[in-house]
This record gives C-alpha cells, sequence and structure tokens, in this order.
C-alpha cells in the first residue's frame, strides 16, 4: 500500500468476520452475484437514494454504479464533471441504468457549495437513505519528514477535506438522512488510521480522526433520534487502485461487496462500528467488535 514505507502497526484486532463477502466479483456480472448480497438484500436497495462523495473515481465510482445496478438512485459528488460523467460512461460500459446516477458537482469543504448540494438532491428526492463519505486527499508529497516540514497551508488543506468536509458534508445531509425511518451513513477510513508511518504522518492523523468522526457521529445521531433506524459505521477498503493509488493492481469494485452489506442492512443492524472491506469486524480502543454477521438476515 502506497503509505506503507515500512511496518504499521497491526490493525485492530478482530473478534468476527461477516462470511459470504465478495471481493473479487466481476463488476460486469453483477446481475449474477449481487456483489454477495441475497435476492432480498439486494432488492432492499431500489428506489432508495444514496449520496456518494468522490464517485468521479476510485472507491466512490465504484459504490456508486453498484447501487445504481441494484435499482438505487446514486447522487455522486466530485469537484470534476468531467469524472462524473466518465462515471456515468462506465456504468453504460456495465449494462448499468445510469438514468438513475445523479452528478452534483460541489467542493465539500465548502459550506456554501453543499449547501447547494443538499438543495439540488432535495429537489430530486424527497428524502435520502444513506450517505457515504468516499472523497479525501492523499498525503500531499512533502519529502520524508511532513510533520516536520508541511506547511501550514498544505496541513490545512489535507485536514479540512479529509477531516472537517466529511463532518460538514454529513451534517449537511442529516435533515435529509432522518427525513425517513431509516439511514446508513459510512464513513471510509484507512488502516492509516492506526499507523505511525514515517512520511505519512499528516494523512495518519486525519484518518485517525475519521475513525472517532464516525463513531462519534453514531453515538450522538442514537442520542438524538432514539425513534430512527440510523446505522453509521466506519470502514477501511484496503488498498485498490484508484486515482490516489496508482500502483495497486486491485480493483476499486473489492470494496462493493461490503458496502452493499452494510447499506443494505435491515433494522437493529451496527451502529457505531468499524470493518474492514474483507468482512472483518474491527475492534479499536474502547470501541467492540460487531458481534454479528451483517449478512445473515
Ligand atoms: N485506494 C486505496 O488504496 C485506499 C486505501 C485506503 C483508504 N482509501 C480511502 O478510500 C477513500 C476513497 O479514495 P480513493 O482511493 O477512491 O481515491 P480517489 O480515486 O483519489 O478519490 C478521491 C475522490 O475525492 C474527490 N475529492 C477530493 N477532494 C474533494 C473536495 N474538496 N470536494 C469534493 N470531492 C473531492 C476527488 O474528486 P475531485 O478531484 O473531482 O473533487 C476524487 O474523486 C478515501 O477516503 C481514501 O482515503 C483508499
Amino acid at each position: 500500500m502506497w503509505w506503507k514505507r515500512r511496518a504499521v502497526a497491526a490493525p485492530p484486532s478482530q473478534a468476527l468476520s461477516t462470511q459470504g463477502i465478495l471481493q473479487h466479483a466481476e463488476p460486469d456480472s453483477w446481475r449474477d452475484h449481487r456483489f454477495g448480497l441475497s435476492k432480498p438484500r439486494w432488492n432492499r436497495l431500489k428506489g432508495r437514494a444514496f449520496w456518494v462523495t468522490g464517485a468521479g473515481t476510485g472507491y466512490g465510482r465504484a459504490i456508486a454504479l453498484a447501487l445504481t445496478a441494484a435499482g438505487a438512485q446514486a447522487f455522486i459528488t466530485g469537484r470534476r464533471i468531467a469524472k462524473l460523467e466518465e462515471t456515468k460512461a462506465e456504468g453504460r460500459a456495465l449494462g448499468i441504468d445510469v438514468e438513475l446516477c445523479h452528478p452534483v458537482v460541489a467542493d465539500i469543504t465548502s459550506e456554501a457549495e453543499l449547501a447547494g448540494a443538499i438543495e439540488s438532491i432535495a429537489r430530486q428526492t424527497g428524502q435520502l437513505s444513506g450517505l457515504i463519505n468516499c472523497a479525501a486527499l492523499p498525503q500531499p508529497d512533502a519529502g520524508r519528514y511532513p510533520l516536520s516540514e508541511l506547511s501550514t497551508e498544505r496541513w490545512t488543506e489535507l485536514i479540512q477535506t479529509n477531516v472537517t468536509a466529511q463532518w460538514l458534508t454529513t451534517k449537511a445531509a442529516l435533515p435529509l438522512l432522518t427525513s425517513g425511518d431509516e439511514a446508513r451513513v459510512l464513513f471510509l477510513t484507512s488502516e492509516a488510521g492506526w499507523a505511525d508511518t514515517p512520511g505519512f504522518g499528516p494523512y495518519n492523523i486525519s484518518k485517525a480522526a475519521v475513525n472517532t468522526l464516525g463513531i462519534s457521529f453514531a453515538a450522538e445521531c442514537k442520542a438524538k433520534f432514539p425513534d430512527k433506524d440510523i446505522q453509521i459505521n466506519v470502514l477501511v477498503p484496503g488498498e485498490a487502485r484508484t486515482e490516489m493509488n496508482q500502483g495497486s493492481e486491485i480493483s476499486p469494485y473489492s470494496v462493493v461487496s461490503m458496502v452493499l452489506a452494510l447499506l443494505s442492512h435491515p433494522v437493529e443492524g451496527p451502529n457505531g462500528h468499524f470493518f474492514h472491506r474483507d468482512g472483518r469486524h474491527l475492534a479499536f480502543g474502547y470501541s467492540p467488535s460487531y458481534v454479528k454477521d451483517i449478512l445473515v438476515r
């Protein structure tokens, strides 16, 4: 993995793993494997609306197209419309009905642009069933010792994108997410969030903050909306070939099976837990691993 220049701290210990996660499902055979979902779970996604940030490339694109394949509407956000259109073109090539895929251009570090994005989504759908926070920046190229040498400007840009914007996006989406009875939110983190790799300190710190942001949002929403079925979790997507990691040979569709398993979960599912795309349920600090298989029901 690009940020691993030496062995990193092992990811948090795990107690359980969900069986049946298909990391290597070919996207063009989606009708056959449904990315590991049973028919009822696949059909649960149909007709729902999800907002996917960072959906013009990488993991966000793969997740948005898989949701659309299942018959969900995907609102796809990034700063570059050309990349969002490429997402639709890739969907068309996979035989997916991309009329369900709606580009919403926005810079998620801007509250004004986020407000505009939510307004546009609200105009097109009365309610959001889920938000998948994928947009992020990689470690800025700042030499071997960024914690000693990175400029304040680059640090601020990274933290604003990888942390503050994740908070702002989720906060902006909450009214639409909670206008129905259930909502699912995912934060994409990284093993970097538990690592101390020299040269990658600022990125590691941004992902450690996302870990806490995700589980804190989960706890707060459980307290604030006790009558709603809100499931907010943090997912380690692992390594794949994306715009920020061009050295990998692994397909970004490798994350889709676990993402759909979490987004399609019926009531009383995990809230405030950590998962890995390979199905592992992770534990971290005071946060225990989720104890049930997430694909059983
Ligand atoms: N790929 C890996 O090996 C790997 C490993 C561990 C974790 N991850 C995590 O997985 C997530 C997805 O990353 P990826 O690998 O798919 O990388 P990617 O292809 O580089 O995607 C990042 C996306 O974020 C968007 N973005 C960046 N800043 C933005 C802003 N201010 N406003 C709106 N959109 C913005 C970019 O689009 P625009 O430039 O058009 O805005 C881009 O589409 C990230 O959280 C990343 O940290 C990736």
